[in-house]
């Protein structure tokens, strides 16, 4: 009988090391955001960035905590959980990522200049929030994102502030910028990278027709009354002609420019991001490899053969 539990056991654990040995790490992938990078509560017309970016970076495992609507830090009681909610949301998980290979993103600013907050109060919080993962979960590569011509959007354009808030993004940007530069020093040993999304839009903005958009002012939903559900291949290619799909939100073509900006930036040269072996895989495979099921099952077979010698 002791001899039983010795190979029941001595199998188990064979079976786990031989499954557990073909599970292939990845890059943990964790997003603090708005509406431009919540990927199921607000509308676009395709994928948005960080859907293309596990395309072409493909060895990410992502976990998305941008909800639509976010601030960095007001309406903490809201329907929309601030970056600061978002963070307090990834601790309680009790997150075990691997700091040297766990890349962290912020992206927000929208909400925040249109509920007239004050811009260095929310670079003071995207400050905060990025110290906060450097010192609590060790995190070393960070993607902060600046903040997108905003001036430029229907909605902004509509409620006639284009000045104002042209103004607010352009001193953000500017903080953000000396403040990422001051904490790269503070910090050495991380890495923190600025996405300028404001030339990305700006590039397209002043030369539509480059990126297959004919229209850069108007955005389409209000003025092709598309019906989403329909025709999803329509949709996008449509909608593509389109810099705004909202009056608020980018189009995916957009989406897959910053995408392209921040592939093109190598901002983490050392991380194994790309799969060698999968240049191009398909969109959302996280199937379980054949080869990790055929040690897995060779495991079992001789666990059960073992099994019945004993018996
Ligand atoms: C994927 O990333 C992980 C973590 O950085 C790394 O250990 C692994 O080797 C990478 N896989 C490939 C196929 O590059
Ligand atoms: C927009 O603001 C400008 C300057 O404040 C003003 O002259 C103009 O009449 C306003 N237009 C609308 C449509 O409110
Ligand atoms: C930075 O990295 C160096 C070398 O890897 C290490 O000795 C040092 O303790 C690190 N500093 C901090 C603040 O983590
Ligand atoms: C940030 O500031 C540096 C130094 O002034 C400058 O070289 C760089 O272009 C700026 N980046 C952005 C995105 O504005």
């Amino acid at each position: 009988m002791s001899y039983f539990i010795y190979y029941v056991t001595l199998f188990v654990i064979i079976w786990i090391t031989a499954c557990a040995a073909q599970e292939s790490p990845r890059n943990p992938f964790i997003v603090f955001g708005d509406s431009y990078t919540a990927e199921h509560t607000d509308p676009c017309n395709g994928p948005k960035w960080i859907r293309e970016l596990e395309n072409t970076w493909n060895n990410l495992s992502i976990s998305n905590f941008a909800v639509g609507g976010a601030c960095c830090y007001k309406n903490d009681d809201g329907p929309s959980p601030p970056i600061t909610r978002q963070i307090d949301s990834y601790f309680e998980q009790e997150p075990v990522n691997d700091p040297d290979s766990s890349i962290y993103a912020i992206f927000v600013g929208i909400n925040d200049l249109v509920q007239n907050e004050a811009y260095n109060d929310i670079v003071v919080c995207i400050q905060g929030q990025t110290t906060r993962l450097i010192e609590q979960a060790h995190g070393k590569q960070f993607l902060i994102f600046n903040m997108v011509p905003f001036d430029h959007s229907p909605r902004i354009r509509i409620e006639n502030i284009t000045e104002y808030a042209a103004e607010w993004i352009e001193k953000f940007n500017l903080e953000l910028n000396t403040t990422i530069s001051s904490m790269q020093r503070q910090y050495p040993n991380t890495t923190i990278v600025l996405i300028d999304t404001h030339t990305t839009f700006l590039n397209i903005l002043n030369h539509p027709t480059d990126y297959g958009i004919t229209q850069g002012v108007i955005d389409y939903y209000t003025h092709v009354h598309p019906d989403p559900g329909s025709d999803p291949g329509k949709l996008l290619t449509t909608g593509n002609q389109y810099f705004w799909f909202d009056q608020s939100h980018i189009t995916s073509g957009v989406h897959d420019q910053i995408h392209k900006a921040i592939v093109a930036q190598q901002p983490f040269p050392y991380l194994p991001l790309m799969d060698p072996n999968s240049p191009s895989p398909p969109p959302h495979s996280i199937a379980s490899s054949p080869l990790r099921d055929y040690h897995c099952n060779y495991a079992l077979v001789a666990f059960f053969i073992a099994l019945v010698s004993i018996l």
